[in-house]
């Protein structure tokens, strides 16, 4: 999708369709209450085209809720398209968002194959709390493309009806660079996320450890990462006893992906680390999981790939902050050479002439974790005085939190409160949750120095813990993505299969940090 950004009067843009923004200013409650849709521009041509269909009481202006009108009078557009943000009163950018991947997934499946899209105007008094230009500039780039992705690759008789032109429409302002470069800035970060999704969308069978690593390397080299792609021999010099009993009971090698963004002249300050499980099939392993539904496990490395589309947005925006990212990908097989329930496995030393920590694996299911925790001491080894992981790492984060939110863990509320700054520009939506004590007992093992699992009991929270062993105090983010990595049903705005969640948030938080 091409995109631009422009400034011309809205009335003379020739165009297949025009998107403006509506929101329902009524304030009064009650039985007399009636939706008051008010357009978010005030141009005059547009204001009539739309007056009929606004006063006729059919159309709303609920949260992206549209109205298509053809050949409005008094404007070069063929189509004006009217989107709803819902309440006025309730607009924000994630709103804004939404409605331009709206935008999009309209125009897309009706052969339209260019659009162009209209950001409010603050001086038609439209939005009542000041969400800046070139933030709405930004979030509406990320929603039309990500409005944009369909996970149709593999349909055979696939037509690519991809809207080919996106051109956002602004108000003219004084700040015309400020807007271009949070524009640009928004499709960096957009294309990243459908570069996750394309990756967890694909199966297991395409998309193996060992193809997660050419794809990240591929993508490393496009945009001037450093990078290193390393397999079997590099867990064993290493001593990754945790990633390799994940890895043994499969004939496909395990990958451990490194990405580094190191931008010149920054020599000190935060090395942030990424990390991600990149289970690229998790069969659940000798404790098998039902077939029922196994077919979605080949999203299990959804963290992975968020910190690769992360990278990816990192080293096009470059922040001036150091970062690394350690991706462990694997499949979890059952097999003659597989890791067993009771066998006990002994993690990566956290320094040279430290014992690694003995963990006593009682559900081979329970993965994750295990990949995770290497990976996690690998990227303080490397440098990371900062962590951030992200994984599909556990069923009882949907149980906890439904689909709504994601989960956060977090040792350290410094560095959580920069995380939850990132989700106001985000718009992505996670919960923190506990640690503590009590959940680090129901993981300590009889035989050695801890169990892979705590029992049915805030099973989120026992894995987070299980993670904390390995962050130790290093301030550490832990996002549990599990019930929000995919996505069963088309929303207007997003397709359904997989989402990219984190991508926008890790990006964020690591921009939090730029010197
Ligand atoms: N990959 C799964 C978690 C998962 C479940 C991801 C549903 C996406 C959707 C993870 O490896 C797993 O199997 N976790 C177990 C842990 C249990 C054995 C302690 C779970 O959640 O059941
Ligand atoms: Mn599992
Ligand atoms: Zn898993």
């Amino acid at each position: 999708m091409q995109t631009e950004l422009t400034f011309s009067p809205l009335a003379k843009i020739e165009t297949e369709l025009l998107a403006v923004l509506a929101a329902d200013s009524q304030t009064v409650k009650g039985a007399e209450a009636k939706p008051v849709p008010v357009l978010l521009t005030a141009d005059e041509a547009i204001t009539a085209a739309a007056a009929a269909v606004l006063t006729s009481g059919e159309y709303k202006a609920g949260v992206n809720e549209t109205v298509l009108l053809h050949s409005p009078a008094g404007l070069k557009a063929k189509r004006l398209l009217i989107v709803g943000l819902g309440k006025l009163a309730k607009v924000k950018a994630q709103g804004v968002r939404n409605a331009a991947g709206t935008a999009v997934r309209y125009t897309k499946p009706r052969g339209i194959r260019e659009l162009s899209l209209a950001l409010p105007e603050f001086n038609s008094d439209a939005l009542p709390q000041a969400v800046p230009l070139h933030t709405l500039a930004r979030s509406a780039a990320e929603g039309a493309i990500v409005g944009d992705f369909d996970a149709d690759t593999y349909k055979s008789d696939r037509k690519d009806v991809g809207v080919t032109r996106f051109h956002l429409v602004a108000p003219e302002t004084d700040d015309k660079a400020a807007l271009e470069t949070a524009f640009a800035e928004g499709v960096i970060v957009g294309e990243s996320q459908n570069f996750t999704r394309s990756l967890v969308n694909e199966p297991g069978n395409k998309l193996t450890p060992t193809v997660l690593g050419q794809r990240a390397a591929e993508m490393a080299q496009a945009v001037d990462l450093g990078w290193d792609v390393y397999s079997t021999e590099k867990l064993h010099e290493l001593n990754m006893g945790a990633f390799w009993a994940v890895a043994q009971g499969s004939a496909e090698p395990p990958a451990l992906i490194v990405l580094r963004h190191e931008p010149e002249g920054v020599t000190d300050g935060p090395v942030l680390g990424l990390v991600g499980k990149g289970i690229t099939f998790d069969t659940g392993g000798i404790s098998i999981k039902p077939s029922d539904n196994m077919e979605k496990m080949k999203y299990d490395m959804a963290g992975g790939a968020a910190m690769l589309g992360a990278m990816r947005a990192i080293a096009l925006l470059k922040p001036k902050v150091r970062v690394i990212a350690v991706v462990c990908a694997a499949e979890n097989m059952p097999d003659g050479k597989a890791y067993k329930p009771g066998d006990v496995e002994t993690a990566m030393p956290p320094s040279a002439g430290k014992p690694g920590k003995t963990i006593e694996i009682i559900n081979t299911d329970a993965e994750g974790r295990l990949v995770l925790a290497d990976g996690i001491t690998y990227a303080k080894q490397l440098g990371a005085t900062h962590l951030i992981d992200a994984a599909t790492l556990t069923g009882a984060i949907g149980v906890a939190l439904g689909l709504v939110n994601a989960g956060a863990f977090s040792n350290h509320d410094e560095t959580f409160s920069k995380f939850e700054e990132a989700l106001n520009l985000s718009g992505e939506k996670f919960w923190r949750m506990p640690l503590g004590e009590e959940y680090a007992d129901q993981i300590k093992s009889d035989i050695g120095d801890i169990k892979n699992t705590g029992g049915r009991h805030g099973g989120a929270c026992t894995a987070a813990e299980f993670l904390h062993v390995f962050a130790e105090d290093t301030p550490w983010i832990h996002l549990d993505i599990a019930g929000l990595a995919w996505i069963d049903e088309t929303r207007p705005y997003i397709a359904k299969g997989p989402s990219g969640v984190a991508v926008r948030s890790i990006v964020e938080w690591v921009r939090s940090y730029q010197g």
